[in-house]
């Protein structure tokens, strides 16, 4: 039956923001709300996966019979992923991870001053790119959140960043996305797609799962 269409699976889960320490008292982050990624661990657990949920600070509580890692940074998100991804036979990468983390972080804390402040930044690792590379990936999902040419921006981050399958989002949309309870995606993947109509992040996450598990077993057979 689908109701155990991920039975015997493995799943990781990047979920949340991550937060880039300027100094001990301050960081870079984003509004990311973790509402999707936690909804995916749920339908991964329904539909019978083992789910390890790698999550950036989120105010939402994890399923319990998740394994959850709770990370800061990207860099500790990268560690968290690559400590779990050796048997993982799909990965999902939800989170929103900052590009950019500050160039060094200071260890004490930034005093005011009457001139303006420079910081200055260096890209963080890619954490999806680098699971796609690894010598036997796992079946790799990634998110792409765009505000124009969705369908062309998230047909290239497929094929540059190797993945299997891309889920777009239109975040120019307020009334989906980011700290919404409902979302909208289109699915695409080397030779298909398929629209998600707006439903609650639920049934998206569990509409998400369905069709990765057919690309899954379709790639497998
Ligand atoms: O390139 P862009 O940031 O738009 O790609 C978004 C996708 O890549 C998402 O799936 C996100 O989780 C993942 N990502 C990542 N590590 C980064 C940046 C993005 O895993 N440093």
């Amino acid at each position: 039956t689908s109701s155990q269409l991920l039975a015997g699976k493995k799943v990781i889960i990047t979920a949340g923001p991550t937060r880039e320490h300027i100094d001990p008292v301050r960081y870079m982050s984003n509004h990311s709300s973790g509402k999707m990624g936690y909804a995916i661990a749920e339908a991964a657990l329904k539909l019978g996966a083992e789910v390890c949920l790698v999550s950036g600070p989120v105010n939402l509580n994890a399923p319990t019979q998740a394994s959850l890692h709770k990370v800061n940074t990207a860099e500790e998100m990268l560690s968290a992923v690559m400590a779990e991804v050796q048997d993982c036979d799909i990965f999902i990468g939800c989170a929103a991870v900052a590009d950019y983390k500050p160039t060094q972080a200071v260890d004490h804390k930034i005093k005011k001053s009457n001139i303006e402040l420079t910081l200055t930044f260096v890209r963080n690792p890619d954490i999806l790119a680098s699971v796609a590379a690894l010598p036997k990936p796992p079946f790799t999902v990634g998110f792409a959140a765009e505000t124009q040419n969705v369908a062309q921006y998230a047909k290239d981050k497929l094929a540059r960043k190797k993945l299997d399958l891309i889920a777009a989002n239109d975040v120019s949309r307020s009334d989906i996305g980011f700290n919404s309870d409902e979302n909208a995606l289109t699915l695409y993947w080397a030779d298909g797609e398929q629209p998600l109509a707006k439903a609650n992040k639920q049934q998206i996450a569990l509409q998400l799962l369905e069709a990765v598990a057919q690309r899954f077993n379709q790639k497998h057979s």
